[in-house]
């Protein structure tokens, strides 16, 4: 282990500054809890019944149990607490941050130059940052991943990292606030004993939350990952380097990936597909087609498709974020076939996977590797998120 600082270990909050990251987390805890619970008997028990007199039937869309809830004070009050707790999110880190950029620069700059994991950074300003980027700061985080104020700026990545836990609750120092991670790369050790990547890409890195929970399930791998935002890769970096996992940042657009045909076994994204538009998800996973080896896997995680949602109004719950989160893409995102998308890419539809797991960690690994099986196992929400992974093998 080398001496140098983890950069996480610069974020140093007041005592005033924790209570208020608290406070938010708690808010946001009670928003997406309780609180909705009660907005859901309201559209059961009044909403509902009121479309089914006017219209004679009930919602069948997330869209329409959008527009039939507009006008209801609960709505109404829900999405604007939600919508400040997100904003407050950011706002609780931002002043730590801002009071020790110096540092945080510092720390990032003496990693890059000591490497002692042997991993490596190479920023490329020429990079295309894509519009759906640098046109909205995606969940309302200031300045989303690629804003620069400062020569070698971290800000962004220490932003997001800091404000990901008071997001999650995972506030303890040294707590983890990754869970799909862990959970997929578990699943996929069950389902796919024989599976030994050597070679291995994460898209849209960001601050590797989740990556490096996956390099924890397979060590030894010769891993790269590549963002378009140069303060979250350095972030990434300097945690890389400090805690000796040796990663291989680059700085580079997922439509046009800078490596040769063949060259990964495994590739992941996590939370990234929501956030690029359709005919991005298709160039980028022609690129993974052309990258992966025959044979290789490429898996992510994220939001559920309508598909699978248990009914009109967890849908209109889901797609919240599409309209009120500046995540726009949200919707197209999940109205998609997956499927077919991976086919048009290339990929075999017989190799096409898909799955839904509850997060590692939250119930007995006997549990968990029943869920993975296949097999039952006690409902949905007993054990916190269900996770969806998709993907296919080359
Ligand atoms: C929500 S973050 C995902 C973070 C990370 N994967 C995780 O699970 O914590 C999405 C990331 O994708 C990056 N991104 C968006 N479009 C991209 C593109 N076309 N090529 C590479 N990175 C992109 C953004 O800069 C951002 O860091």
């Amino acid at each position: 282990m080398s001496n140098l600082k983890n950069i996480d270990d610069v974020f140093e909050p007041t005592h005033d500054e924790v209570s208020r990251q608290r406070f938010v987390s708690i808010l946001r805890k009670r928003v997406l809890g309780e609180f909705a619970k009660d907005m859901q008997t309201v559209y059961s028990h009044t909403v509902e019944p009121r479309c089914e007199r006017k219209n004679g039937r009930k919602p069948k869309t997330g869209i329409e149990v959008r527009k039939a809830m507009l006008d209801q004070p609960i709505f109404q009050e829900w999405s604007a607490l939600r919508h400040n707790a997100q904003l407050m999110t950011w706002w609780s880190v931002q002043p730590a941050v801002e009071r020790k950029l110096p540092e945080f620069i510092q720390v990032a700059k003496d990693a890059a130059a000591a490497t002692p994991a042997g991993g490596s950074l190479r920023l490329n300003p020429s990079t295309a940052i894509p519009a759906t980027v640098t046109e909205l700061d995606v969940h309302l985080m200031p300045g989303c991943f690629h804003s620069e104020h400062l020569a070698d700026d971290v800000a962004q990545g220490a932003v997001l990292q800091h404000g990901g836990r008071v997001f999650s609750g995972a506030l303890t120092r040294g707590g983890s606030n990754s869970g799909w991670g862990a959970t997929t790369a578990r699943a996929l050790k069950i389902k796919f004993p024989d599976f030994a990547p050597k070679s291995y890409l994460d898209l849209g890195c960001a601050v590797g939350k989740e990556m490096f929970k996956v390099i924890e399930v397979y060590p030894g791998m010769d891993n790269h990952a590549i963002d378009v935002g140069a303060p979250v890769l350095r972030y990434a970096h300097a945690r890389a380097e400090a805690t000796g996992v040796r990663v291989h940042f680059r700085q580079q657009n997922a439509e046009t990936l800078d490596y040769p045909d063949n060259s990964f076994d495994f590739v992941t994204s996590s939370f990234f597909f929501h956030e690029i538009s359709v005919k991005s998800s298709k160039a980028i996973l022609k690129e993974v087609f052309r990258v992966l080896k025959p044979g290789g896997l490429m898996i992510n995680q994220e939001l559920i498709p309508v598909s699978l949602v248990t009914g009109p109004y967890e849908d209109f719950v889901i797609d919240w974020d599409a309209y009120y989160n500046n995540e726009p893409y949200y919707y197209q995102f999940r109205h998609q076939d997956l499927r077919t998308l991976f086919a048009e890419a290339g990929f075999k539809p017989k190799n096409y996977l898909q799955f839904r797991i509850p997060m590692y960690g939250t119930c007995p690994d006997a549990t968990f590797a029943a869920a993975v099986r296949g097999e039952p196992v006690p409902p949905s929400g007993a054990h916190g998120p269900r996770w969806f992974s998709f993907g296919a093998w080359k």
